[in-house]
């Protein structure tokens, strides 16, 4: 597929969209393999929203899926977002006609990404997604390409920039996390409507393309475990680190002998672990190889310039002509996800309860624990103002969660506990 000149259409000028342009204009010849890149044609909601770049010398088209489809576009790129509608449709204009694609969109692929491998594939048309993914820090191509001569059993780590800032924010100046996102969302930080990062629902997306990528698997997001950052109490976030913790949204997967599990949690990690080390925005990444043993990755998840990198970086790839399956191995031999049931994992946890300053509470909440088989690792009781009874917190040891579910009920139904406890996992990477 090599060619001089490569006409990109490029939809979707947000942030990532106007940072590419703004690097093509700059730097047309940049790919190693050689070729031009020229703008065959722009795309979004708003053609008169105010820019950073003037857009007036590219090509205008109203509908992306016209984009996608024109004949002076060789290359499609999609900064749309969202897993259906318009990019959806755009996406699949363009390797319909056999076109490659190259996008940032984590929902679409993680829900659609199966059934869009399978057309990239028979048209023979590259899908790639690096940016979608960790932003300008390359997991992707690690994963699909670097890995491939290991067996990755897990992946877990922070992919989302946004809630790692918010956690980062509460910890380092005692804020609640209501009072931290409004701010982030006044300097344009967090996005006007942040469900999709604060829920967890955008690492969970990240995650699920990482399991597929490192397992072989087909993505299965709906298989994905999720609990984002906004029940976070910053409570917890001052208890966790009286005991030397930080919480911080652990996205992981993992694979066994019974199959995958993919999950979000806010979970603790000690001070001194790489996650609890990843402060702002960052985003960070541990893989587990049987042979190449453990890498670690950190850098940034977000912004124009690190994700249109990513985005230029497919671009390059495209260039040099080479197809490669989608994820790790062709859509048709991708292996079924066997979703593993989540109770099943065993690990340390946090709970951290409010109860009434009478005698013999924490003997009932020992006792608790000791006949549903929970073991302590460490216990604090520390009277905090305002908290409206009194905080107890401990740290168990490995424990099955279903055992661990089971005492959080248990617990909650005694008579001086005032309300339902808080489970944390402490991170099990
Ligand atoms: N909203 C994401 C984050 C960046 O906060 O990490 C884009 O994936």
């Amino acid at each position: 597929m090599a060619k001089d000149v490569w006409r990109v259409g490029v939809a979707g000028l947000g942030t990532v969209g106007t940072g590419l342009l703004k690097f093509l204009a700059e730097r047309p010849g940049f790919a190693p393999a050689g070729g031009k890149v020229e703008i065959g044609g722009v795309s979004a909601r708003s053609r008169s929203r105010p820019r950073e770049i003037d857009i007036s010398p590219y090509p205008w088209f109203d509908d992306p899926v016209a984009l996608a489809a024109s004949p002076d576009i060789d290359l499609f790129v999609e900064l749309i977002g969202g897993s259906d509608g318009p990019a959806k449709a755009a996406v699949e204009a363009a390797l319909a006609l056999g076109k490659p694609v190259v996008t940032a969109n984590k929902a679409l692929i993680a829900e659609h990404g199966t059934e869009l491998a399978r057309l990239a594939e028979a048209k023979g048309a590259p899908l790639l997604f690096e940016a979608a993914v960790m932003g300008g820090t390359p997991a992707v191509k690690m994963l699909r390409e670097a890995m491939v001569g290991d067996d990755v059993v897990g992946v877990a780590g922070i992919l989302n920039g946004t809630c790692n800032y918010i956690l980062t924010e509460m910890e380092a100046a005692g804020r609640t996390f209501a009072d931290v996102l409004g701010e982030a969302q006044r300097l344009g930080y967090a996005e006007a409507d942040p469900t999709m990062d604060v829920g967890g629902f955008d690492a969970a997306h990240k995650i699920t393309i990482l399991a597929a990528l490192a397992f072989g698997c087909a993505p299965n997001y709906a298989a994905a475990e999720i609990e984002g950052v906004d029940q976070v109490d910053l409570l917890d976030i001052k208890l966790a680190g009286d005991l030397g913790y930080r919480i911080r949204l652990t996205a992981s997967a993992v694979k066994t002998a019974d199959g995958v599990s993919v999950s979000v949690h806010p979970a603790l990690a000690p001070k001194s672990h790489p996650l609890a080390q990843t402060t702002g925005a960052l985003n960070a990444l541990f893989i587990e190889g049987r042979r190449i043993g453990r890498i670690f990755i950190q850098g940034p998840g977000a912004g124009a310039g690190p994700t249109a990198a990513a985005v230029a970086a497919d671009i390059a790839d495209v260039m040099t002509g080479a197809v490669r399956p989608v994820f790790q191995a062709p859509a048709g031999t991708l292996e079924p996800f066997v979703a593993v049931d989540p109770s099943r994992a065993v690990g340390k946890a946090y709970l951290r309860l409010l109860v009434k300053d009478q005698p013999g509470v924490i003997a009932a909440v020992s006792e608790t624990l000791a006949e549903t088989g929970v073991s302590i690792d460490s216990f604090l009781q520390k009277p905090v103002e305002d908290a409206g009874g009194v905080p107890i917190v401990l740290t168990t040891h490995a424990t099955p969660e279903s055992v661990l579910l089971d005492a959080v009920e248990r617990i909650a139904a005694l008579p001086a506990v005032i309300e339902r406890p808080r489970m944390l996992r402490i991170a099990r990477v």
